[in-house]
């Protein structure tokens, strides 16, 4: 393992990316990504669920085998899905089940709320991963994906959470749409790197979700993305071309995209 906070001390940035299956995963490690994360965003990107709390632990544990298999560089992380981690107990034991499957960390969401858990879990041997900001497991009590750090209240809040994740033994913190100059405090604040996402530029590192840098889940991108390719794109084209091709009448062949298109605001 990397030591992430002898880059965030040299002011190195550290990268991170997620992967939920073998080629992805493999092409991630080859361009030399510091962090592969087996995120349960896989559950919207890749399985079609409305948001990650119908994520289950098999479908990670699944993901994160083929994932593992490509890995040889990157760190490899699984995220701990909604309820598997509810109790300490049973947090060590989803923890054992991740490096089973080939991950050598683990994430879980939440601040102090997590840090028996947390403790738990590195006290087993398992480097943890923290998240706190936004939780997307909870987005359905908070009603949508909200900026967190708007009030003195909500500041210190994150402040408490970031410096007691990182007391339990947290060897990174992943800032989820927190406000940018409260991210910039909370880098400042603590001796482990902070790995934003939508969370302004003064992390010690940046983490997104694959699917939407490369354009690969058009229907929605959140604000803070801005794409690096367009995936989809290239799909439908290649999957026009061949249906023209093997049809051999390029007029029969009907663009569906524009009526499929949603484009986040
Ligand atoms: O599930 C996920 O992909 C994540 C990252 C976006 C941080 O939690």
């Amino acid at each position: 393992m990397k030591d992430f906070r002898e880059m965030k001390r040299r002011g190195e940035k550290i990268t991170a990316l997620t992967a939920y299956d073998y080629p992805t995963a493999r092409l991630l490690d080859e361009s030399g990504i510091d962090i592969i994360l087996v995120g349960d965003s896989v559950g919207m990107v890749v399985l079609g669920y409305q948001d990650t709390t119908g994520v289950t632990l098999d479908e990670m544990l699944h993901h994160t085998r083929a994932a593992a298999r490509g890995v040889k560089q990157a760190l490899l992380v699984g995220d701990m899905p909604i309820h598997s981690y509810d109790t300490q107990e049973q947090a060590v034991e989803t923890a054992r089940k991740f490096v089973d499957a080939g991950a050598q960390a683990v994430k879980l969401e939440g601040g102090w709320s997590e840090c028996g858990k947390i403790e738990s879990i590195v006290a087993s041997g398992i480097p943890v991963m923290a998240h706190i900001g936004m939780l997307p497991q909870h987005v359905r009590e908070e009603g949508g994906y909200k900026l967190k750090g708007k009030t003195p209240r909500e500041t210190e809040q994150l402040l408490d959470d970031a410096r007691c994740v990182e007391h339990a033994g947290a060897f990174s913190v992943v800032l989820e749409i927190v406000v940018a100059e409260v991210a910039k405090q909370i880098t400042d604040s603590i001796g482990a790197p902070t790995i934003g996402i939508g969370s302004g530029e003064h992390c010690d590192g940046q983490i997104l979700v694959t699917h939407d840098l490369i354009g690969l889940f058009p229907w929605f991108t959140p604000k803070f993305v801005s794409p690096e390719a367009r995936v989809a794109e290239e799909i439908r084209r290649a999957a026009r071309a061949f249906i023209e091709r093997t049809r051999g009448t390029a007029d029969e062949v009907r663009d569906v995209s524009t009526s499929l298109d949603m484009t986040s605001e």
